[in-house]
């Protein structure tokens, strides 16, 4: 397999529900987790972003439900879970990555930009964990929330997504408390700049990049291999006492201060 860094079979015999899991960061925690023994089912709004990553999970060999649904949508998520408990007979690891991102300044923000955003990251991080309870109180299963550190301090033009984010990290505290005693355990990643992603697409103009590498302590931008790492390790028995941590993986960045703008 393509990670040497963990065993191939570390997720074998899981079933893995990721939404936003056709592409970006998202998208690679998906693979990964296909190339170390999970099954897979992959939600996004549109069913054209899931295609090529089902293609590419299969061409290994691995085993991929694709499902078009928003997570905005209570029932539309519930169906999809439904959908791919039906197929793989539970589900064991749920990973909210579906995201919706763009800058705008506080002063032209509309009411209903603020609330899509905090719509698709924060409530949509609720409805797939609240669907997905029975199944992985059953599986003794795992959640895993894609943060962010934008909130930590404070980043312009993106009062929306921190306060969206700032969410779903309160989401991952109270759930592992509450869902902890049912055997499940809730988690979350908080990436940094990661290249090759939408998001930088959006938030970092590529001249601006030679900057930012700068104030970048372990001097370079992230990978989404470095959050599949992150991911596979802990969604895997060697965190198994792991529980309402929100895992910083961003070179150490935002304890520089520096926004990234
Ligand atoms: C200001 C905007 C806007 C923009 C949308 N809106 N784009 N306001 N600037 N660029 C406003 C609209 O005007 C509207 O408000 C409201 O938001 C809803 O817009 P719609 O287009 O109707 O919504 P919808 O199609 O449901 O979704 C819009 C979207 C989505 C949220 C922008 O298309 C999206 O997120 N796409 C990007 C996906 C993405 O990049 N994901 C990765 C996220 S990265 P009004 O008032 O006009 O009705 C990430 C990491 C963060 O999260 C950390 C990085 C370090």
């Amino acid at each position: 397999m393509s990670n040497p860094i963990f065993a191939d079979n570390i997720l074998e015999g899981k079933v893995a529900f990721v939404t936003g899991g056709g592409t970006g960061i998202t998208g690679g925690v998906a693979k990964a987790f296909a190339e170390h023994g999970a099954k897979l089912a992959i939600t996004s709004r549109k069913i054209e972003n899931l295609e090529s990553m089902k293609a590419m999970i299969e061409s290994f060999g691995g085993e991929c439900f694709a499902v078009a649904a928003d997570v905005r949508d209570y029932d539309g998520i519930e169906n999809a879970i439904k959908q791919a408990a039906d197929k793989f007979g539970k589900i064991d690891i749920v990973v909210n990555g579906a995201a919706g991102n763009f800058l705008c300044a506080a002063d032209q923000l509309s009411s209903n930009g603020f609330g899509t955003v905090v719509d698709i990251d924060t409530k949509g991080t609720f409805n797939v964990c609240r669907a997905a309870f029975e199944e992985l109180k059953k599986s003794q299963g795992q959640i895993l929330n894609i943060s962010a550190t934008l909130h930590y301090l404070a980043t312009p033009m993106q009062i929306h997504v921190s306060a969206a984010k700032a969410g779903v990290d309160a989401i991952t505290r109270n759930l592992s408390v509450e869902w902890g005693r049912h055997g499940i355990r809730v988690n979350g990643i908080a990436p940094g700049p990661i290249e090759d992603t939408e998001g930088m697409k959006r938030l970092l103009p590529e001249p601006l990049k030679e900057k930012i590498t700068k104030k970048i302590p372990v001097g370079r931008f992230g990978r989404i291999k470095d959050i599949e790492n992150a991911a596979l390790f802990l969604t895997s028995d060697a965190a198994s006492y792991i529980n309402g941590v929100t895992l910083v993986v961003d070179g150490g960045q935002w304890l520089l201060g520096t926004s990234l703008g």
